[in-house]
C-alpha cells in the first residue's frame, strides 16, 4: 500500500514520527511535508496531500495539524478524498468500514504518538464494509461514477 502524508509546521513531528514507523513496516511512503518548524499553510499542505491521493499516486493518506481539522477541510475540497478527523482508533476504523475513508487526518497538539500510532493501524487495516454502505459513499460525490 502507497501512503502519503504531509503536515503543517504544527504536525511536522507527529508525521515525521509516523513516516518512519510506516517504512519500518514496509509501506511505501512518500512525505510531502512540511519539514521543519517555520510557519507554513495547512491548506496547502491539504491540498497537495488530496492531489496525490486523487490523482491515484497513493493509496491512502494520512494528514497532521495543530488540530487536525484545518488540514481535513482542505482535503475534502477534492471531491475523490473522504478525511476522516480521529482522536481514538474505533473512529478510525469505522471511518474506513462506513465511509471508505481515503484519508485520515489528526491533530498533533490534542494527540499523543501512540495513540496516533493506534489511529494509523486502525485506519491501514480495516477494510471498507461494502454492502449498505457503497450507495451513501457515492452520494458523497455524486458527480462520480464510482464510489471509490
Ligand atoms: C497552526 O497554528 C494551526 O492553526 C493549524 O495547525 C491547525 O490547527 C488548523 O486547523
Amino acid at each position: 500500500m502507497r501512503i502519503a502524508l504531509s503536515a503543517d509546521h504544527a504536525g511536522y513531528t507527529l508525521k515525521d514520527e509516523l513516516v518512519g514507523w510506516l517504512r519500518d513496516q514496509g509501506y511505501e511512503v512518500t512525505d510531502l511535508g512540511t519539514n521543519g518548524p517555520e510557519s507554513v499553510d495547512y491548506p496547502e499542505f491539504g491540498r497537495k496531500l488530496a492531489q496525490v491521493v486523487a490523482s491515484g499516486q497513493a493509496d491512502r493518506g494520512v494528514a497532521v495539524c495543530g488540530t487536525g481539522i484545518g488540514i481535513s477541510i482542505a482535503i475534502n475540497r477534492e471531491s475523490k478524498c473522504r478525511c476522516a478527523r480521529v482522536d481514538e482508533p474505533l473512529a478510525a476504523a469505522l471511518a474506513r468500514e462506513h465511509n471508505n475513508a481515503n484519508v485520515l487526518a489528526l491533530g498533533a497538539r490534542l494527540i499523543g504518538t501512540e495513540m496516533a500510532k493506534v489511529c494509523v493501524a486502525a485506519f491501514l487495516d480495516t477494510p471498507f464494509g461494502a454492502g449498505r454502505h457503497v450507495p451513501r459513499v457515492a452520494m458523497l460525490s455524486p458527480q462520480r461514477q464510482d464510489s471509490d
